[in-house]
């Protein structure tokens, strides 16, 4: 089967196709026909070499976090799904290796594809909705009223968070580039800011609750629009960070939170659920599976909006 790896740290180029076996079923797995794998920005950081102390140096690596596809064969164990079912699903943050046409997953990492979504919008959903789920479960807990600002919103978590947060009752401003507006206001946000003609840390409002998706407002900055009792998550934490926020939560009542994500199989059935009730999922973008490069050489540089995914159509 081919599967994309890559053997040293570097950008798109060092992505490249690998001709290898088939991954054999054990008693407790289940092998995944692919049907779709989401674009994810830990898949560059982790391939760039920014996350080596979380992904290790050991090659050849995968890629790919998130998919969707088709049951093949159950372990004599594994007695939840049956061959043809159609599951969605995750594989481990920092050893993804989605991107293949076939992967063999635990019963706990996938679950059934909601009839009423693609396989692409499936694919596009276990990283980022269970990352805006584990902020709201784990982070913060969102109050009726409370003020919330997503920093980033018009990307994958984005989508979720802002959705959810209205859900929750919470008056929610996004921040967002030109092409983002329209989204933004289709999530449902109160407030839509464009970061290209407005400084949101220039107005007046204070929030409970600010999220940076873009990495771009760091916790010095963000304080100033902070409420005296509130929460500031980081999305993207290294041992700098970690260090930090265990220092401002010491002594100040504006709480530095850090998302690591951690899947569970809780998490993919109240995305299930949020699919079923029509929680919008964009797929702005899909690339064949040979446009991996292109792919992963056009997603960072962003301006997508929702989520870009690769389909294993046109595999050869
Ligand atoms: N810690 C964890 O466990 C974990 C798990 C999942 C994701 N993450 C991280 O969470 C972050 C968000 O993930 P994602 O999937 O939502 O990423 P994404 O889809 O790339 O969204 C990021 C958004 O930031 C926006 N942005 C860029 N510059 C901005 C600025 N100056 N002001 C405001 N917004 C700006 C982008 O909009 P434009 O393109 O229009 O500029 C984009 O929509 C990433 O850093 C990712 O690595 C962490």
């Amino acid at each position: 089967m081919k599967k994309i790896i890559y053997s040293k740290f570097g950008g798109a180029e060092v992505l490249q196709i690998a001709e290898v076996p088939i991954p054999a079923v054990q008693a407790t797995t289940i092998l995944i026909k692919v049907k779709a794998v989401s674009i994810n920005p830990l898949d560059w950081k982790i391939r760039n070499g920014e996350m080596k102390i979380m992904s290790g140096s050991k090659f050849p690596k995968g890629i790919g976090i998130d998919f969707s596809g088709i049951v093949e064969e159950t372990g004599t164990a594994a007695t939840k799904y049956n061959k043809g079912d159609e599951v969605f699903g995750i594989l481990d943050v920092f050893k993804g290796e989605a991107l293949s046409e076939y992967l063999t997953v635990e019963e706990k990492d996938i679950a059934i594809r909601p009839r009423n979504i693609s396989f692409e919008q499936a694919a596009a959903m276990p990283v980022v909705g269970s990352a805006a789920l584990q902020i709201f479960k784990t982070l913060v807990s969102l109050k009726k009223g409370a003020e919330i600002l997503i920093n980033g919103a018009s990307g994958g978590i984005g989508m979720f968070a802002t959705q959810i947060a209205k859900m929750s009752g919470a008056i929610v401003t996004t921040v967002v580039g030109d092409s983002g507006i329209p989204a933004g206001k289709d999530w449902g946000a109160d407030f839509v800011v464009n970061y290209r003609n407005e400084d949101v840390l220039k107005g007046n409002k204070q929030y409970d609750v600010v999220i940076d998706l873009s990495g771009k407002m760091p916790f010095t900055k963000a304080k100033q629009i902070m409420k005296h009792s509130s929460a500031y998550i980081h999305t993207a934490p290294g041992p700098k960070e970690i260090i930090t926020s265990f220092f401002i939560n010491l002594f100040s009542s504006k709480k530095y939170k850090l998302l690591m994500l951690k899947p569970s199989p809780e998490y993919l059935a109240e995305l299930t659920g949020y699919a079923e009730d029509g929680i919008a999922i964009v797929v702005s973008k899909v690339y064949p599976f040979n446009s991996f490069k292109k792919a992963y050489t056009e997603v960072p540089d962003g301006k997508f909006i929702g989520k870009a995914v690769i389909t294993m159509d046109g595999v050869v």
